[in-house]
């Protein structure tokens, strides 16, 4: 509700069926003008641009109020800060607090707490911040009856990579297009984040899932398998799917590593299974897809050595490319799913 609405309902003395309307100008001073400033406009403030965190990092959201006249507030504040849907609308709770006293909710629990240095701050400090945090936060401001919010968008840097499970191109429904992006450390990409990686170069003519369960693909060279060659380069749709009967690939995305990563050899190869005990060998994880391509982005990783994943993928990344190391473009190379073949692997250690 806005002011105009609060202010009906005062004037009216109680009888909101009954609002009180202004017949002419004149008789305002008389009707105790107080009431009608009374409650000074608040105003809540946020940042225009977005807020850019990663993994594991620690976030303040800023907002702050303040009175416009300025006056002070007679009552306590409440603060409640929500997480939004890309439409604005609620997703979930993230704290609510009264004075010094503060709740936060669900997976917020014990990350997520007020910064207040000065009187008129209600900024929101997130910690060890997660690949599903990335989104927009709406700060609440309530004074009696006055109410006010403004939005923060938190933006989480990471990569975004398409995902193919080993039986091949179009097998993934939307759920379990959101967990081969889990089990590769990743999380479906929103639109957004798929179009930052499209302006970065992302090129890919499969069309994946997103978060927010629709289907698009991002072209850079317009060809005619994917969209025609009339189509201008773009984010080609296909709109919301049915999340259960559809099936595309994924859009997965991840951000920077907290922990280390390396390549490991073996003169004569590994197999998979190997592979992977080498890497617990020495305290490490096989390495998953999610975690190879933030090395790549974040780390510069760069070995032309085909490595085993996690997934049973066989990948290397590619940050200056040369002869013999794939195309002319940087990326993350793939051997697709070998059932047989001995190679190095890709591993992780969390810190
Ligand atoms: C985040 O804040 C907590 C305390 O609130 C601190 O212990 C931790 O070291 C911080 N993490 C980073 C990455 O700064």
């Amino acid at each position: 509700p806005g002011n105009a609405g609060v202010l009906l309902v005062i004037l009216g003395s109680g009888d909101a069926a009954q609002p009180w309307i202004p017949t002419s100008p004149s008789c305002l001073p008389s009707l105790s003008p107080v009431v009608y400033f009374n409650g000074a406009k608040l105003v809540v403030e946020t940042p225009k641009d977005p807020v850019y965190s990663s993994n594991g990092a620690n976030v303040t959201l800023p907002c702050h109020y303040h009175y416009e006249p300025d006056m002070e507030a007679k009552r306590k504040i409440r603060i409640k800060w929500s997480k939004l849907r890309d439409d604005y609308t609620k997703e979930q709770d993230v704290l609510v607090a009264i004075g010094k006293t503060y709740l936060a909710f669900g997976d917020f629990r014990g990350r997520a707490h007020l910064h207040q240095a000065n009187r008129r701050e209600a900024s929101l400090v997130v910690s060890d911040v997660r690949l599903q945090d990335d989104g927009k936060y709406r700060c609440e401001v309530i004074d009696g009856l006055e109410d006010e919010s403004n939005v923060v968008d938190l933006r989480l840097k990471g990569v975004v990579f398409p995902y193919q499970p080993p039986r091949g191109q179009y097998r993934l429904n939307f759920h379990e297009a959101e967990r081969v992006c889990q089990e590769q450390g990743a999380i479906l990409a929103t639109f957004y984040q798929l179009f930052q990686a499209w302006s970065e170069g992302l090129d890919w003519c499969n069309a994946g899932w997103l978060a927010d369960g629709t289907v698009h693909y991002p072209i850079r060279l317009p060809r005619k398998p994917c969209g025609g060659l009339h189509l201008a380069p773009g984010i080609r749709s296909y709109g919301p799917r049915h999340r259960h009967q559809h099936r595309f690939d994924a859009f997965c995305f991840s951000s920077a590593l907290k922990g280390g990563f390396f390549y490991l050899d073996h003169p004569a190869g590994m197999t998979l299974e190997e592979a992977k005990q080498s890497c617990q060998d020495v305290g490490a994880e096989i390495a998953r897809v999610g975690q190879l391509y933030s090395a790549w982005k974040f780390l510069g990783l760069d070995r032309c050595d085909a490595g085993w994943l996690a997934d049973g993928s066989v990948r290397y990344p590619i940050a200056k490319p040369r002869a013999n190391c794939g195309p002319a473009e940087p990326g993350v190379r793939s051997f697709g799913f070998p059932s047989k073949g001995r190679f190095g692997v890709y591993c992780y250690k969390e810190r």
